[in-house]
Protein backbone atom coordinates (compact mmCIF):
# COMPACT_ATOMS: atom_id res chain seq x y z
CA UNK A 1 0.00 0.00 0.00
CA UNK A 2 2.96 2.66 1.19
CA UNK A 3 5.90 3.41 -1.41
CA UNK A 4 9.09 1.95 0.09
CA UNK A 5 10.40 5.12 2.94
CA UNK A 6 12.49 7.09 2.17
CA UNK A 7 12.84 8.02 5.27
CA UNK A 8 12.72 5.95 8.34
CA UNK A 9 12.36 7.17 11.93
CA UNK A 10 14.20 5.34 14.33
CA UNK A 11 11.96 4.92 18.01
CA UNK A 12 14.17 5.38 20.93
CA UNK A 13 10.84 5.93 22.89
CA UNK A 14 10.47 9.42 22.61
CA UNK A 15 7.02 11.34 22.84
CA UNK A 16 7.18 12.48 19.85
CA UNK A 17 8.33 9.92 18.14
CA UNK A 18 5.88 9.82 15.65
CA UNK A 19 5.38 13.14 15.49
CA UNK A 20 8.69 13.49 13.54
CA UNK A 21 7.37 10.74 10.82
CA UNK A 22 4.02 12.74 10.73
CA UNK A 23 6.03 15.58 10.09
CA UNK A 24 8.56 14.30 7.13
CA UNK A 25 4.72 12.79 5.68
CA UNK A 26 3.46 16.46 5.28
CA UNK A 27 6.83 17.80 3.44
CA UNK A 28 4.96 14.97 1.07
CA UNK A 29 7.53 12.22 1.30
CA UNK A 30 6.36 8.96 3.05
CA UNK A 31 8.25 8.02 6.29
CA UNK A 32 7.56 5.24 8.87
CA UNK A 33 8.93 4.44 12.37
CA UNK A 34 10.72 1.11 13.40
CA UNK A 35 12.41 0.46 16.57
CA UNK A 36 15.82 1.85 17.08
CA UNK A 37 17.82 -1.34 17.52
CA UNK A 38 16.60 -2.32 13.77
CA UNK A 39 20.15 -3.61 12.30
CA UNK A 40 21.32 -1.62 9.56
CA UNK A 41 21.12 -3.87 7.15
CA UNK A 42 17.83 -4.00 7.69
CA UNK A 43 17.78 -0.04 6.62
CA UNK A 44 19.64 -0.09 4.16
CA UNK A 45 16.71 1.10 1.45
CA UNK A 46 16.57 4.06 3.09
CA UNK A 47 17.69 7.79 2.10
CA UNK A 48 17.95 8.83 5.52
CA UNK A 49 17.08 8.11 8.85
CA UNK A 50 15.66 10.18 12.28
CA UNK A 51 16.86 9.00 15.10
CA UNK A 52 14.07 9.86 17.83
CA UNK A 53 14.36 11.59 21.53
CA UNK A 54 13.44 9.46 24.00
CA UNK A 55 13.26 9.63 27.89
CA UNK A 56 16.58 7.59 29.29
CA UNK A 57 20.17 8.83 29.96
CA UNK A 58 22.48 6.60 27.36
CA UNK A 59 24.30 5.88 30.71
CA UNK A 60 21.52 4.08 32.02
CA UNK A 61 21.55 0.17 31.88
CA UNK A 62 19.34 -0.91 29.13
CA UNK A 63 18.68 2.25 27.34
CA UNK A 64 18.28 2.67 23.87
CA UNK A 65 20.63 2.83 21.71
CA UNK A 66 21.20 1.98 17.66
CA UNK A 67 23.06 -0.15 15.42
CA UNK A 68 26.55 1.69 15.02
CA UNK A 69 26.44 0.78 11.73
CA UNK A 70 24.35 3.04 10.40
CA UNK A 71 26.86 5.94 11.04
CA UNK A 72 29.30 4.13 8.37
CA UNK A 73 26.77 3.11 5.54
CA UNK A 74 26.61 6.67 3.73
CA UNK A 75 22.98 7.07 4.86
CA UNK A 76 22.60 10.47 5.72
CA UNK A 77 21.74 10.36 9.76
CA UNK A 78 19.65 12.91 11.93
CA UNK A 79 19.83 12.83 15.30
CA UNK A 80 17.13 14.50 17.73
CA UNK A 81 17.50 15.07 22.19
CA UNK A 82 18.21 11.97 22.74
CA UNK A 83 18.98 10.90 18.96
CA UNK A 84 21.64 13.65 19.32
CA UNK A 85 23.11 12.22 22.56
CA UNK A 86 23.10 8.53 21.09
CA UNK A 87 24.63 9.50 18.04
CA UNK A 88 27.44 11.45 19.87
CA UNK A 89 28.25 8.39 22.77
CA UNK A 90 28.50 5.64 19.87
CA UNK A 91 31.02 8.15 18.09
CA UNK A 92 33.43 8.70 20.64
CA UNK A 93 32.07 12.16 21.83
CA UNK A 94 30.71 12.79 25.55
CA UNK A 95 27.29 13.13 27.29
CA UNK A 96 27.06 14.60 31.20
CA UNK A 97 24.09 15.55 32.77
CA UNK A 98 23.18 19.18 32.47
CA UNK A 99 23.29 21.23 35.10
CA UNK A 100 19.57 22.22 34.81
CA UNK A 101 16.85 20.67 32.80
CA UNK A 102 16.09 22.89 29.84
CA UNK A 103 12.12 22.18 29.33
CA UNK A 104 10.09 24.30 26.91
CA UNK A 105 10.92 27.31 25.09
CA UNK A 106 14.57 27.90 24.27
CA UNK A 107 16.52 30.30 22.20
CA UNK A 108 18.85 29.18 19.44
CA UNK A 109 21.94 30.91 18.55
CA UNK A 110 22.54 28.99 14.73
CA UNK A 111 25.81 30.16 13.13
CA UNK A 112 26.28 30.72 9.35
CA UNK A 113 27.18 27.75 7.42
CA UNK A 114 27.27 25.94 3.90
CA UNK A 115 25.71 22.59 5.38
CA UNK A 116 22.63 21.67 3.59
CA UNK A 117 21.00 21.33 6.96
CA UNK A 118 21.02 24.55 7.95
CA UNK A 119 20.90 26.33 4.62
CA UNK A 120 18.88 29.54 5.12
CA UNK A 121 18.72 28.83 8.92
CA UNK A 122 21.36 30.87 10.59
CA UNK A 123 20.44 33.69 13.32
CA UNK A 124 18.78 33.76 16.62
CA UNK A 125 15.90 31.36 16.67
CA UNK A 126 12.96 30.10 18.86
CA UNK A 127 13.11 26.32 19.62
CA UNK A 128 11.80 23.77 21.89
CA UNK A 129 13.67 21.98 24.35
CA UNK A 130 12.91 19.02 26.45
CA UNK A 131 16.55 17.25 28.21
CA UNK A 132 18.38 17.05 30.77
CA UNK A 133 21.44 15.31 29.72
CA UNK A 134 23.72 17.34 27.01
CA UNK A 135 26.38 16.70 24.45
CA UNK A 136 29.65 17.32 26.36
CA UNK A 137 32.58 16.74 23.70
CA UNK A 138 31.51 16.40 20.46
CA UNK A 139 32.85 13.23 18.44
CA UNK A 140 35.59 13.12 15.97
CA UNK A 141 34.94 14.97 12.75
CA UNK A 142 31.89 17.01 14.41
CA UNK A 143 31.71 20.65 14.62
CA UNK A 144 29.64 22.77 16.53
CA UNK A 145 26.92 24.76 14.45
CA UNK A 146 24.28 25.44 17.46
CA UNK A 147 23.96 26.72 21.09
CA UNK A 148 21.06 28.16 23.65
CA UNK A 149 22.07 29.95 26.84
CA UNK A 150 22.00 26.77 28.87
CA UNK A 151 23.07 24.10 26.00
CA UNK A 152 26.31 24.48 24.81
CA UNK A 153 25.69 21.96 22.09
CA UNK A 154 22.32 22.40 20.72
CA UNK A 155 23.49 21.59 16.86
CA UNK A 156 26.09 19.36 15.35
CA UNK A 157 26.86 18.39 12.04
CA UNK A 158 30.04 15.99 10.17
CA UNK A 159 28.56 16.89 6.94
CA UNK A 160 30.90 14.91 5.02
CA UNK A 161 29.37 11.45 6.73
CA UNK A 162 26.18 12.93 6.21
CA UNK A 163 25.64 13.00 9.86
CA UNK A 164 23.57 15.73 11.94
CA UNK A 165 22.15 16.10 15.30
CA UNK A 166 20.06 18.70 17.09
CA UNK A 167 19.81 19.06 20.86
CA UNK A 168 15.95 20.43 20.17
CA UNK A 169 13.21 19.38 18.52
CA UNK A 170 12.26 20.50 14.91
CA UNK A 171 8.85 18.33 14.94
CA UNK A 172 7.07 20.24 17.20
CA UNK A 173 5.06 23.52 16.41
CA UNK A 174 6.99 25.58 18.79
CA UNK A 175 10.31 25.23 17.21
CA UNK A 176 9.66 28.26 14.75
CA UNK A 177 11.45 27.39 11.96
CA UNK A 178 11.55 23.49 12.28
CA UNK A 179 9.63 22.59 8.97
CA UNK A 180 12.72 24.39 7.44
CA UNK A 181 14.67 22.02 9.48
CA UNK A 182 13.16 18.92 8.48
CA UNK A 183 12.64 19.92 4.84
CA UNK A 184 16.79 20.62 4.71
CA UNK A 185 17.26 16.99 5.55
CA UNK A 186 14.60 15.10 3.82
CA UNK A 187 15.02 17.08 0.26
CA UNK A 188 18.70 19.33 0.80
CA UNK A 189 20.54 16.23 2.70
CA UNK A 190 18.68 13.07 1.76
CA UNK A 191 17.05 13.70 -1.63
CA UNK A 192 14.09 12.46 -1.19
CA UNK A 193 11.10 13.00 -3.95
CA UNK A 194 7.85 13.34 -2.88
CA UNK A 195 5.60 10.29 -3.36
CA UNK A 196 2.97 10.71 -0.23
CA UNK A 197 -0.18 12.75 -0.23
CA UNK A 198 -2.36 12.59 2.74
CA UNK A 199 -5.69 12.69 1.00
CA UNK A 200 -5.48 9.24 0.14
CA UNK A 201 -5.47 8.18 4.19
CA UNK A 202 -9.20 8.45 3.73
CA UNK A 203 -9.87 5.63 1.09
CA UNK A 204 -6.60 3.67 3.47
CA UNK A 205 -8.06 4.06 6.62
CA UNK A 206 -11.78 2.85 5.57
CA UNK A 207 -9.98 -0.42 3.56
CA UNK A 208 -7.94 -1.49 6.92
CA UNK A 209 -11.75 -0.98 9.05
CA UNK A 210 -12.76 -4.03 6.39
CA UNK A 211 -10.29 -5.71 7.02
CA UNK A 212 -10.20 -6.20 10.40
CA UNK A 213 -13.96 -6.43 11.04
CA UNK A 214 -13.96 -8.99 8.08
CA UNK A 215 -17.87 -10.18 7.91
CA UNK A 216 -18.10 -9.15 11.96
CA UNK A 217 -20.32 -5.71 13.26
CA UNK A 218 -18.28 -3.05 14.84
CA UNK A 219 -19.86 -1.84 18.48
CA UNK A 220 -19.02 1.49 19.16
CA UNK A 221 -18.62 3.39 22.68
CA UNK A 222 -19.21 7.27 21.47
CA UNK A 223 -18.40 9.99 23.75
CA UNK A 224 -19.83 12.78 21.65
CA UNK A 225 -16.16 13.94 21.17
CA UNK A 226 -14.46 14.78 17.72
CA UNK A 227 -12.01 11.32 18.26
CA UNK A 228 -14.82 8.99 18.68
CA UNK A 229 -17.84 10.64 16.37
CA UNK A 230 -15.13 10.80 13.32
CA UNK A 231 -14.12 7.18 14.24
CA UNK A 232 -17.83 6.05 14.35
CA UNK A 233 -18.56 7.79 10.83
CA UNK A 234 -15.62 6.27 9.14
CA UNK A 235 -16.78 2.56 10.37
CA UNK A 236 -20.61 3.46 9.24
CA UNK A 237 -18.80 4.90 5.67
CA UNK A 238 -16.96 1.72 5.54
CA UNK A 239 -19.25 -0.79 6.60
CA UNK A 240 -22.44 0.36 5.73
CA UNK A 241 -24.42 2.10 8.96
CA UNK A 242 -26.84 -0.84 9.31
CA UNK A 243 -23.26 -2.67 11.06
CA UNK A 244 -22.57 -0.17 13.06
CA UNK A 245 -23.67 0.71 16.11
CA UNK A 246 -22.97 3.26 19.06
CA UNK A 247 -23.99 3.65 22.90
CA UNK A 248 -23.05 6.77 24.93
CA UNK A 249 -22.18 5.87 28.78
CA UNK A 250 -23.58 9.07 31.00
CA UNK A 251 -20.64 8.42 33.62
CA UNK A 252 -21.91 11.33 35.41
CA UNK A 253 -18.36 12.51 34.62
CA UNK A 254 -19.45 14.40 31.50
CA UNK A 255 -19.75 18.43 30.60
CA UNK A 256 -23.34 20.20 31.15
CA UNK A 257 -25.56 19.38 28.29
CA UNK A 258 -22.96 16.37 27.18
CA UNK A 259 -26.03 13.61 27.10
CA UNK A 260 -28.45 15.87 25.54
CA UNK A 261 -25.42 16.28 22.88
CA UNK A 262 -25.22 12.74 21.89
CA UNK A 263 -28.81 12.15 22.06
CA UNK A 264 -29.27 13.96 18.47
CA UNK A 265 -26.86 11.46 17.17
CA UNK A 266 -27.90 8.91 14.41
CA UNK A 267 -27.42 5.54 15.92
CA UNK A 268 -26.08 6.24 19.33
CA UNK A 269 -28.11 4.88 22.07
CA UNK A 270 -27.95 6.31 25.83
CA UNK A 271 -27.05 4.23 28.66
CA UNK A 272 -27.33 5.89 32.49
CA UNK A 273 -24.13 4.79 34.65
CA UNK A 274 -23.63 8.09 36.95
CA UNK A 275 -24.41 5.98 40.35
CA UNK A 276 -21.87 2.95 39.49
CA UNK A 277 -19.07 5.68 38.48
CA UNK A 278 -19.78 8.05 41.50
CA UNK A 279 -19.91 4.86 43.96
CA UNK A 280 -16.40 3.13 42.52
CA UNK A 281 -14.92 6.22 43.02
CA UNK A 282 -15.65 7.62 46.50
CA UNK A 283 -12.76 8.05 48.67
CA UNK A 284 -10.43 7.64 46.04
CA UNK A 285 -7.74 10.69 45.19
CA UNK A 286 -4.77 9.41 43.81
CA UNK A 287 -5.10 10.41 40.17
CA UNK A 288 -3.88 7.02 38.63
CA UNK A 289 -6.16 5.07 40.68
CA UNK A 290 -8.87 7.39 39.47
CA UNK A 291 -8.04 6.52 35.56
CA UNK A 292 -8.11 3.04 36.68
CA UNK A 293 -11.33 2.87 38.12
CA UNK A 294 -12.84 4.77 35.80
CA UNK A 295 -11.07 2.60 33.02
CA UNK A 296 -12.51 -0.70 34.83
CA UNK A 297 -16.36 0.57 35.33
CA UNK A 298 -16.10 1.30 31.48
CA UNK A 299 -15.00 -2.03 30.87
CA UNK A 300 -18.06 -3.42 33.48
CA UNK A 301 -20.60 -1.27 31.42
CA UNK A 302 -19.47 -2.15 28.26
CA UNK A 303 -19.55 -5.81 29.59
CA UNK A 304 -23.10 -5.28 30.93
CA UNK A 305 -24.18 -3.31 27.69
CA UNK A 306 -22.99 -6.23 25.67
CA UNK A 307 -24.67 -9.05 27.37
CA UNK A 308 -27.49 -7.41 27.48
CA UNK A 309 -27.55 -6.46 23.64
CA UNK A 310 -26.35 -10.03 23.02
CA UNK A 311 -23.37 -8.45 21.32
CA UNK A 312 -21.02 -11.33 22.99
CA UNK A 313 -21.23 -13.24 19.91
CA UNK A 314 -18.19 -13.96 17.31
CA UNK A 315 -20.33 -11.79 15.10
CA UNK A 316 -19.76 -8.29 16.97
CA UNK A 317 -15.71 -6.68 17.70
CA UNK A 318 -15.74 -3.45 19.51
CA UNK A 319 -14.72 -0.05 17.74
CA UNK A 320 -13.00 3.21 19.05
CA UNK A 321 -12.12 6.30 18.33
CA UNK A 322 -8.17 6.01 20.51
CA UNK A 323 -5.49 8.71 18.33
CA UNK A 324 -2.26 8.31 18.64
CA UNK A 325 -1.40 10.75 21.45
CA UNK A 326 -3.90 8.43 23.96
CA UNK A 327 -1.35 5.32 23.19
CA UNK A 328 2.18 7.14 23.50
CA UNK A 329 1.27 8.52 26.86
CA UNK A 330 0.07 5.74 27.85
CA UNK A 331 3.40 3.90 27.18
CA UNK A 332 2.33 2.36 24.31
CA UNK A 333 5.29 1.69 22.51
CA UNK A 334 8.16 -0.05 23.81
CA UNK A 335 10.58 2.61 25.43
CA UNK A 336 7.94 5.37 26.44
CA UNK A 337 7.96 6.02 29.63
CA UNK A 338 4.25 5.90 31.25
CA UNK A 339 3.00 9.33 31.78
CA UNK A 340 -0.92 8.54 32.80
CA UNK A 341 -2.75 5.87 32.03
CA UNK A 342 -5.93 6.87 29.50
CA UNK A 343 -8.81 4.50 30.18
CA UNK A 344 -9.11 2.77 26.53
CA UNK A 345 -5.65 0.85 27.46
CA UNK A 346 -6.74 -0.89 30.76
CA UNK A 347 -6.80 -4.41 31.15
CA UNK A 348 -10.22 -4.94 29.99
CA UNK A 349 -9.27 -3.59 26.65
CA UNK A 350 -6.21 -4.21 26.15
CA UNK A 351 -7.73 -7.93 26.72
CA UNK A 352 -10.37 -7.38 23.47
CA UNK A 353 -6.92 -6.10 21.79
CA UNK A 354 -4.81 -9.37 21.95
CA UNK A 355 -7.71 -11.42 20.92
CA UNK A 356 -8.12 -9.10 17.56
CA UNK A 357 -11.53 -8.00 18.57
CA UNK A 358 -11.27 -4.50 18.22
CA UNK A 359 -11.16 -1.85 15.53
CA UNK A 360 -9.37 1.64 16.23
CA UNK A 361 -9.21 3.06 12.89
CA UNK A 362 -7.71 6.79 14.34
CA UNK A 363 -4.62 5.12 16.58
CA UNK A 364 -2.08 6.33 13.91
CA UNK A 365 -3.26 9.63 13.76
CA UNK A 366 -2.79 13.21 15.84
CA UNK A 367 -5.87 15.36 17.06
CA UNK A 368 -5.24 17.87 13.50
CA UNK A 369 -5.27 15.00 11.57
CA UNK A 370 -8.51 13.37 13.03
CA UNK A 371 -10.16 16.51 12.49
CA UNK A 372 -9.05 17.00 8.51
CA UNK A 373 -10.51 13.37 8.38
CA UNK A 374 -13.71 14.50 9.44
CA UNK A 375 -13.82 17.46 7.28
CA UNK A 376 -13.09 14.97 4.33
CA UNK A 377 -16.24 12.77 5.80
CA UNK A 378 -18.47 16.42 5.65
CA UNK A 379 -19.12 16.23 9.21
CA UNK A 380 -20.54 19.93 10.29
CA UNK A 381 -18.13 21.93 12.04
CA UNK A 382 -19.77 22.66 14.58
CA UNK A 383 -18.49 19.37 15.93
CA UNK A 384 -15.04 19.18 14.37
CA UNK A 385 -14.37 22.84 16.10
CA UNK A 386 -15.57 20.99 19.30
CA UNK A 387 -12.70 21.10 22.45
CA UNK A 388 -11.40 17.95 22.97
CA UNK A 389 -12.32 16.30 26.13
CA UNK A 390 -10.95 13.65 28.15
CA UNK A 391 -12.36 10.45 27.73
CA UNK A 392 -12.13 10.55 32.08
CA UNK A 393 -14.12 13.34 32.21
CA UNK A 394 -14.40 16.15 35.03
CA UNK A 395 -13.29 13.27 37.20
CA UNK A 396 -9.50 14.22 36.19
CA UNK A 397 -10.34 18.07 36.55
CA UNK A 398 -11.86 17.95 40.10
CA UNK A 399 -8.33 17.67 41.90
CA UNK A 400 -8.54 15.71 45.41
CA UNK A 401 -5.72 15.23 48.58
CA UNK A 402 -5.29 12.85 51.28
CA UNK A 403 -3.63 15.50 53.23
CA UNK A 404 -4.45 18.64 55.16
CA UNK A 405 -1.84 21.16 54.33
CA UNK A 406 -1.22 24.97 54.69
CA UNK A 407 -0.15 27.01 51.47
CA UNK A 408 3.18 27.98 52.42
CA UNK A 409 5.28 30.80 51.30
CA UNK A 410 8.68 30.32 49.09
CA UNK A 411 11.01 32.87 47.29
CA UNK A 412 9.25 33.08 44.38
CA UNK A 413 5.93 33.30 45.79
CA UNK A 414 3.33 30.97 47.59
CA UNK A 415 3.72 26.93 47.13
CA UNK A 416 -0.08 25.38 47.21
CA UNK A 417 0.14 22.22 48.19
CA UNK A 418 -1.94 20.75 45.56
CA UNK A 419 0.25 18.36 43.32
CA UNK A 420 -0.87 17.97 39.70
CA UNK A 421 1.07 15.61 36.98
CA UNK A 422 3.32 16.97 34.75
CA UNK A 423 5.63 15.90 31.85
CA UNK A 424 9.27 16.48 32.12
CA UNK A 425 12.24 15.00 29.87
CA UNK A 426 9.66 12.81 28.29
CA UNK A 427 8.71 11.40 32.22
CA UNK A 428 6.19 11.95 34.54
CA UNK A 429 6.08 14.41 37.32
CA UNK A 430 3.33 14.58 40.16
CA UNK A 431 4.67 17.91 42.06
CA UNK A 432 3.17 21.02 44.21
CA UNK A 433 1.59 24.65 42.21
CA UNK A 434 3.80 27.27 42.74
CA UNK A 435 1.02 30.46 42.71
CA UNK A 436 2.52 34.18 41.80
CA UNK A 437 0.77 37.07 42.49
CA UNK A 438 1.05 39.30 39.22
CA UNK A 439 1.14 42.49 40.66
CA UNK A 440 4.53 41.41 42.63
CA UNK A 441 5.92 39.84 39.54
CA UNK A 442 4.70 42.30 36.88
CA UNK A 443 2.26 41.41 34.46
CA UNK A 444 0.70 38.06 33.05
CA UNK A 445 2.76 37.83 30.16
CA UNK A 446 6.02 38.44 31.72
CA UNK A 447 5.10 36.14 34.67
CA UNK A 448 4.31 33.67 31.81
CA UNK A 449 7.57 34.41 30.36
CA UNK A 450 9.21 33.68 33.85
CA UNK A 451 6.61 30.32 34.69
CA UNK A 452 9.42 27.61 32.35
CA UNK A 453 12.44 29.18 34.24
CA UNK A 454 10.81 28.75 37.64
CA UNK A 455 9.74 25.07 36.77
CA UNK A 456 12.97 24.02 35.27
CA UNK A 457 14.60 25.70 38.80
CA UNK A 458 12.54 24.95 41.61
CA UNK A 459 12.77 21.32 42.74
CA UNK A 460 9.18 19.88 43.56
CA UNK A 461 7.06 22.46 41.51
CA UNK A 462 6.07 21.66 38.28
CA UNK A 463 3.61 24.37 37.33
CA UNK A 464 3.32 28.17 37.83
CA UNK A 465 -0.36 30.02 38.24
CA UNK A 466 -1.27 33.51 38.83
CA UNK A 467 -3.83 34.61 41.41
CA UNK A 468 -6.61 36.37 39.87
CA UNK A 469 -8.94 36.38 42.74
CA UNK A 470 -8.97 35.67 46.40
CA UNK A 471 -11.39 35.86 49.04
CA UNK A 472 -8.40 35.81 51.72
CA UNK A 473 -5.02 36.09 51.48
CA UNK A 474 -2.85 32.94 50.59
CA UNK A 475 -1.30 32.60 53.28
CA UNK A 476 -4.56 32.04 55.59
CA UNK A 477 -5.48 29.42 52.61
CA UNK A 478 -5.03 25.45 52.84
CA UNK A 479 -6.01 22.44 51.20
CA UNK A 480 -8.27 20.08 53.04
CA UNK A 481 -8.61 15.82 52.45
CA UNK A 482 -11.57 15.38 49.73
CA UNK A 483 -12.52 13.03 47.24
CA UNK A 484 -14.50 13.39 44.32
CA UNK A 485 -18.19 13.98 45.46
CA UNK A 486 -21.50 14.65 43.76
CA UNK A 487 -21.46 17.85 44.91
CA UNK A 488 -18.00 19.24 44.06
CA UNK A 489 -18.69 17.21 40.84
CA UNK A 490 -21.43 19.98 40.27
CA UNK A 491 -19.63 22.97 41.72
CA UNK A 492 -17.07 21.84 38.63
CA UNK A 493 -19.71 21.36 36.31
CA UNK A 494 -21.02 24.88 36.63
CA UNK A 495 -18.15 26.69 36.69
CA UNK A 496 -16.75 24.94 33.38
CA UNK A 497 -20.39 25.18 31.96
CA UNK A 498 -19.92 29.19 33.31
CA UNK A 499 -16.57 29.29 31.70
CA UNK A 500 -17.74 27.87 28.17
CA UNK A 501 -20.52 30.16 27.80
CA UNK A 502 -18.75 33.65 28.37
CA UNK A 503 -15.67 32.66 26.61
CA UNK A 504 -17.73 31.33 23.68
CA UNK A 505 -19.76 35.06 23.84
CA UNK A 506 -16.54 36.50 23.66
CA UNK A 507 -15.39 34.47 20.78
CA UNK A 508 -12.48 33.22 22.90
CA UNK A 509 -13.10 29.73 22.67
CA UNK A 510 -12.17 29.90 18.82
CA UNK A 511 -9.14 31.27 19.19
CA UNK A 512 -7.64 28.89 21.98
CA UNK A 513 -7.44 25.33 21.13
CA UNK A 514 -8.75 23.26 25.16
CA UNK A 515 -9.72 25.56 27.90
CA UNK A 516 -9.90 23.09 30.72
CA UNK A 517 -11.30 24.17 34.28
CA UNK A 518 -9.99 22.75 37.18
CA UNK A 519 -11.38 22.47 40.57
CA UNK A 520 -8.67 22.36 43.73
CA UNK A 521 -9.67 21.84 47.12
CA UNK A 522 -7.68 24.83 48.31
CA UNK A 523 -9.50 27.46 50.28
CA UNK A 524 -10.96 28.14 53.89
CA UNK A 525 -13.17 26.39 55.84
CA UNK A 526 -16.38 28.96 54.43
CA UNK A 527 -14.73 28.73 50.63
CA UNK A 528 -12.98 25.37 50.85
CA UNK A 529 -12.32 25.38 46.97
CA UNK A 530 -10.47 27.27 44.13
CA UNK A 531 -11.13 27.35 40.62
CA UNK A 532 -8.47 27.17 37.86
CA UNK A 533 -7.94 28.63 34.50
CA UNK A 534 -6.66 26.45 32.27
CA UNK A 535 -6.40 28.16 28.26
CA UNK A 536 -4.08 26.35 25.93
CA UNK A 537 -2.57 26.92 22.40
CA UNK A 538 -1.86 23.61 20.46
CA UNK A 539 -2.00 21.68 17.29
CA UNK A 540 -1.89 17.93 18.82
CA UNK A 541 -2.08 17.99 22.27
CA UNK A 542 1.71 16.54 22.83
CA UNK A 543 2.67 20.05 23.51
CA UNK A 544 0.86 23.45 24.19
CA UNK A 545 1.49 27.11 25.30
CA UNK A 546 -0.25 28.86 27.90
CA UNK A 547 -2.33 31.39 26.49
CA UNK A 548 -3.20 34.22 27.00
CA UNK A 549 -6.46 35.86 27.74
CA UNK A 550 -7.89 39.75 27.45
CA UNK A 551 -7.83 41.16 30.61
CA UNK A 552 -11.44 42.36 30.66
CA UNK A 553 -12.42 38.41 29.70
CA UNK A 554 -10.38 37.71 32.66
CA UNK A 555 -11.90 40.16 35.02
CA UNK A 556 -15.50 38.76 33.95
CA UNK A 557 -14.95 35.06 34.31
CA UNK A 558 -12.86 35.54 37.99
CA UNK A 559 -15.86 37.85 38.86
CA UNK A 560 -18.63 35.32 37.73
CA UNK A 561 -16.71 32.51 39.68
CA UNK A 562 -15.98 34.28 42.56
CA UNK A 563 -20.11 34.72 42.98
CA UNK A 564 -20.33 30.89 43.02
CA UNK A 565 -20.84 29.64 46.53
CA UNK A 566 -17.78 27.77 48.11
CA UNK A 567 -15.43 29.72 45.46
CA UNK A 568 -12.24 30.82 47.38
CA UNK A 569 -10.43 32.08 44.52
CA UNK A 570 -9.44 31.85 40.89
CA UNK A 571 -6.34 30.95 39.53
CA UNK A 572 -4.76 31.08 36.12
CA UNK A 573 -2.35 28.46 34.77
CA UNK A 574 0.63 29.98 33.09
CA UNK A 575 2.60 26.48 32.62
CA UNK A 576 3.60 25.38 28.93
CA UNK A 577 3.49 21.69 28.05
CA UNK A 578 6.13 20.55 29.06
CA UNK A 579 7.01 21.14 32.12
CA UNK A 580 3.15 20.67 32.37
CA UNK A 581 0.23 18.85 30.76
CA UNK A 582 -2.43 20.22 29.74
CA UNK A 583 -4.64 18.37 32.43
CA UNK A 584 -4.17 18.85 35.99
CA UNK A 585 -5.13 14.89 37.16
P1 LIG B 1 -2.31 16.16 28.74
O1 LIG B 1 -3.00 16.40 30.03
O2 LIG B 1 -1.64 14.84 28.70
O3 LIG B 1 -3.46 16.12 27.65
O4 LIG B 1 -1.38 17.27 28.36
C1 LIG B 1 -3.25 16.09 26.27
C2 LIG B 1 -4.60 16.05 25.60
O5 LIG B 1 -5.22 14.78 25.79
C3 LIG B 1 -6.47 14.92 26.43
N1 LIG B 1 -6.62 13.78 27.33
C4 LIG B 1 -7.38 12.70 27.08
N2 LIG B 1 -8.17 12.40 26.04
N3 LIG B 1 -8.74 10.35 27.07
C5 LIG B 1 -8.86 11.23 26.05
O6 LIG B 1 -9.60 10.95 25.12
C6 LIG B 1 -7.98 10.57 28.15
O7 LIG B 1 -7.89 9.77 29.06
C7 LIG B 1 -7.27 11.82 28.14
N4 LIG B 1 -6.42 12.39 29.04
C8 LIG B 1 -6.04 13.59 28.50
C9 LIG B 1 -6.40 16.24 27.14
O8 LIG B 1 -7.69 16.77 27.38
C10 LIG B 1 -5.58 17.06 26.17
O9 LIG B 1 -6.35 17.53 25.12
Amino acid sequence: MHPTSQIVVLDAGGQYCHLIARKVRDLGVYAEVRPSETPAAELAGARGLIISGGPSSVYDPGSPSVDPGIFSGGQAVLGICYGQQVMAHLLGGEVQRGEKGEYGMAVLELEASEDPLFAGLEGRQQIWMNHRDVVGALPEGFKLVGRTATCGVAAIAAPARRLYAVQFHPEVVHTARGREYLSNFVFRVCQCRQDWDARERVAGIEREIRECAGARNVFFFVSGGVDSTVAFALTRRALGAERVRGVYVDTGLMREGETGFVRQMEGVAVEEASGQFLAALAGVTDPEQKRHIIGEEFVRVEERVIEARHLLDEQWILGQGTIYPDTIESGGTDKAAVIKTHHNRVAGIRKLIETSRIVEPLKSLYKDEVREVGRQLELPEALLDRHPFPGPGLAIRCLCSRAEAPVEAGADGWILPVRSVGVQGDARSYAAVLAIQPDAGGGLAQARERATELVNRLRGVNRVVAAVALRRPLPEMGVRPCSLTPARLALLRRADALVRRISQEAGYDRSVWQFPVILIPLGTAQAPESVVLRPVDSVDGMTAQSSPMDPVLLEHLSAELMALENVAGVFYDLTHKPPGTIEWE
